[in-house]
């Protein structure tokens, strides 16, 4: 069992992470003996796959919610506090909540807000969620439109990673979680190596298993350091701006996709603007086209302006991108919005055309 304790300076509590094959068996029973109730969170998805096996390990009631990011909402959100009110928690009550982002997002909230405040204990269900999402205590649900508008600082009482549940993961969440593990290698040297290296089975998940606690360990010492970010944890920015911006004018595609494009692009930028390594950004380049699987058509119109817009992205007026330089080295850049625009248009030419 690989496990470690995470404690922000400003959090009221610690966060113990515990990772292995067979984790959710061996660890659940002993995490939750000591409350009165439990009651799991899940969504339909997880329900239908691993019900059975959720039932016997936590012996509690189960509420789930359809499926999807399109019901990260304030109904979803009632809806458990509801469920979890006629359940009879109380102050002292443990939410177990077992799930993609989605679920540990919601669930996450829902226990920070029931009587001001209950412990939570999450099991990551998704490639995303065990190697980013449920690290680090940030819970929300999108609210009027925008995305995790609503939420709460929040950290769990342990995470419980195991990576038997990635076993039935469509492959498409696989390269959505793909976006954010290539993102740590951006920025952590030695899981860089290992992940170019690797570059040819980076689907395959007995080597994605043999990784997440790194990327566990990666993303916890950040937020450790910076859990409110206020200064380092913005270089999880990486590659999102432009990202973002692709997400919000495409689509298509699932979150990480557009994640690697976003460094793709970021990386050619950083080329004309900073010092950089340019052998190193190279097999970043290929490391993600690597995790992309190939070049996917995407609509470019208008995105750059909606970098702009995101409020993460502007600083005094101008775009500020996170963008990949040397081996596990970033540059923070600030440009203005045509300088930004001009740049990730001709990157893009550059990268489709080549
Ligand atoms: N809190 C944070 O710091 C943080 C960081 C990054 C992303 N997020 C959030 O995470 C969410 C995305 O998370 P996600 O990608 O896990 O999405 P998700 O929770 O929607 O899960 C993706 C899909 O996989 C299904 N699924 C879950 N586990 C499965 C399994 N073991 N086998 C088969 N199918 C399974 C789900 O039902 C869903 O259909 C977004 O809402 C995003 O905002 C939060
Ligand atoms: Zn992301």
């Amino acid at each position: 069992m690989k496990e470690l304790t995470l404690r922000p300076v400003s959090a009221a509590h610690e966060c113990k992470i515990l990772c292995a094959e067979g984790a959710f068996e061996k660890c659940l029973p002993e995490l939750i003996k000591k409350y009165p109730e439990v009651f799991v969170f899940t969504d339909e998805n997880v329900l239908r796959l691993y019900g059975d096996k959720i039932e016997s390990v936590c012996r509690a009631p189960i509420f789930s919610m359809p499926a999807g990011e399109e019901h990260k909402n304030e109904e979803t959100l009632f809806a458990l506090l509801r469920a979890m009110k006629e359940a009879g928690l109380h102050r002292s009550s443990c939410l177990i909540a077992v799930g993609g982002g989605v679920v540990g997002d919601i669930g996450g909230l829902a226990a920070s807000l029931y009587m001001r405040g209950i412990d939570c204990i999450c099991v990551p269900t998704t490639l995303l969620s065990q190697t980013d999402s449920s690290v680090g205590g940030k819970t929300a649900i999108d609210f009027c439109g925008v995305k995790n508008l609503v939420g709460a600082f929040s950290l769990p009482k342990a995470v419980v990673a195991d990576p038997t549940f990635l076993k039935t993961l469509p492959p498409r969440e696989i390269r959505c979680g793909l976006g954010e593990i290539v993102k740590h290698g951006a920025l952590c040297g030695e899981l860089f190596d290992k992940l170019y290296a690797n570059r040819e089975n980076l689907t395959d998940l007995n080597f994605l298993s043999s990784i997440i606690f790194e990327n566990i360990a990666f993303k916890a010492g950040i937020t450790q350091k910076d859990e409110r970010e206020s200064g380092l944890r913005r270089c999880l920015n990486l590659g999102h701006t432009t990202g973002h911006a692709l997400e919000l004018a495409d689509g298509k595609l699932s979150h990480g996709e557009y994640v690697l494009l976003g460094m793709l692009l970021e990386g050619r930028l950083a080329e004309r603007e900073t010092e950089v390594d340019p052998a190193y950004l190279d097999k970043l380049f290929k490391l993600c086209l690597a995790a992309l699987g190939s070049l996917p058509d995407i609509k470019t119109e208008g995105a750059f302006g909606l970098a702009a817009l995101d409020k993460k992205n502007t600083k005094g007026g101008e775009i500020a991108v996170v963008a990949p330089a040397k081996r596990g080295k970033y540059a923070e850049l600030r440009l203005t919005l045509a300088k930004y625009e001009e740049g990730v248009k001709r990157a893009l030419a550059e990268v489709y055309h080549a």
